[in-house]
């Protein structure tokens, strides 16, 4: 467990969003790093961008670099604190990919997930069934167990699945009832669903699906197929709450993926909520593509 550290230790805040990159605060440290959400629209502070910590040029691939590096600048404990009701930390880390080990866009989307979670299992008198699928370092898996939820955490990569789980352990939350399984998303619903498993919530959030248009129409499938999945996992009543974080699928496209998951289900699906980026992540009207992050919260019946 992390020894105690201050707010301006923990905390964040998107200092400027514009010409395909975001200056970003993360405690004491400032970074500048591509973002493709920010093209079309213009640096609104262009004055902040002279006194950063450190910029990361390249590929998102994995092969990019920060100048200066990272052995230079970044603390030796370094973390991004949710401080909510249910409240959890991520440690960070400059990677080559450029991330940091944490979404910050997904924040608020963490802290409804935490107070919806926690209203059934009031009144049910008992621990929610979880799975968290594409569950990365774990900010839903903390958000869902810090509400009191026994989670099931999937994630492809073993030492992602290892970060997160470090994750809970910085956070006070390892005792708490998660499974940490680094395995394919569809294999395990696809297991899970053989053995009879029910789960009362499913989130996804898998990686980008669509990077170009040629990409959409297999992307639009991706999304379907994984839901459907999902979809089959939950029992009547149970919620799914799904994101897609490809700019190139709106809104309508989104829904229409789900909604052909549901009828391949046989489930009926209401939505009940959109989640979104968090609104510091603006959006120029001109570019709808920077709303790349959306989740649709639906219950079946
Ligand atoms: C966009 S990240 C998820 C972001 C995260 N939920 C959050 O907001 O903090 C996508 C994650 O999906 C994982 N992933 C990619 N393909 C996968 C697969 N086939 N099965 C399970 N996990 C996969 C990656 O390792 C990565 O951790």
């Amino acid at each position: 467990m992390m020894g105690p550290m201050s707010d301006s230790e923990t905390s964040y805040e998107l200092l400027d969003f514009g010409d395909g990159r975001k200056l970003e605060r993360f405690g004491t440290v400032v970074l500048n790093r591509p973002c493709p959400a920010a093209e079309g629209v213009e640096k609104s502070r262009p004055e902040l961008w002279d006194t950063i910590t450190a910029r990361f040029r390249g590929p998102r691939t994995g092969d990019g670099s920060w100048t200066p590096q990272p052995k230079t600048w970044m603390p030796e404990e370094w973390c991004f604190a949710l401080e909510v009701d249910a409240p959890f930390r991520l440690k960070l880390e400059a990677l080559p990919s450029g991330q940091v080990g944490v979404f910050p866009e997904q924040r608020g989307n963490w802290e409804w997930i935490a107070r919806q979670l926690a209203k059934p299992q009031a009144m049910l008198g008992r621990a929610l069934k979880v799975l968290n699928l594409f569950a990365y370092t774990g900010g839903s898996t903390l958000a869902a167990a810090a509400a009191g939820a026994e989670v099931v955490h999937i994630d492809a990569a073993q030492n992602i699945v290892d970060r997160a789980r470090e994750n809970a352990a910085f956070s006070g939350l390892a005792e708490r009832p998660i499974r940490w399984i680094a395995e394919d998303a569809m294999k395990f619903c696809r297991r899970e669903l053989k053995r009879g498993k029910q789960y009362d919530a499913v989130i996804l959030d898998p990686p980008k699906f669509a990077d170009a248009r040629r990409h959409l129409d297999a992307a639009l499938r991706g999304y379907k197929d994984i839901n459907l999945l999902a979809l089959k996992l939950l029992r009547p009543g149970g919620l799914l709450i799904s994101f897609s974080c490809s700019g190139l699928v709106g809104r309508d496209l989104f829904q229409k993926a789900i909604a052909d998951a549901a009828v391949d289900a046989g489930r009926h699906l209401r939505i009940l909520h959109w989640l979104d980026q968090a609104s510091d992540h603006a959006v120029a009207v001109t570019f709808p593509e920077g709303s790349y992050l959306k989740g649709i919260v639906g219950r079946v019946e």
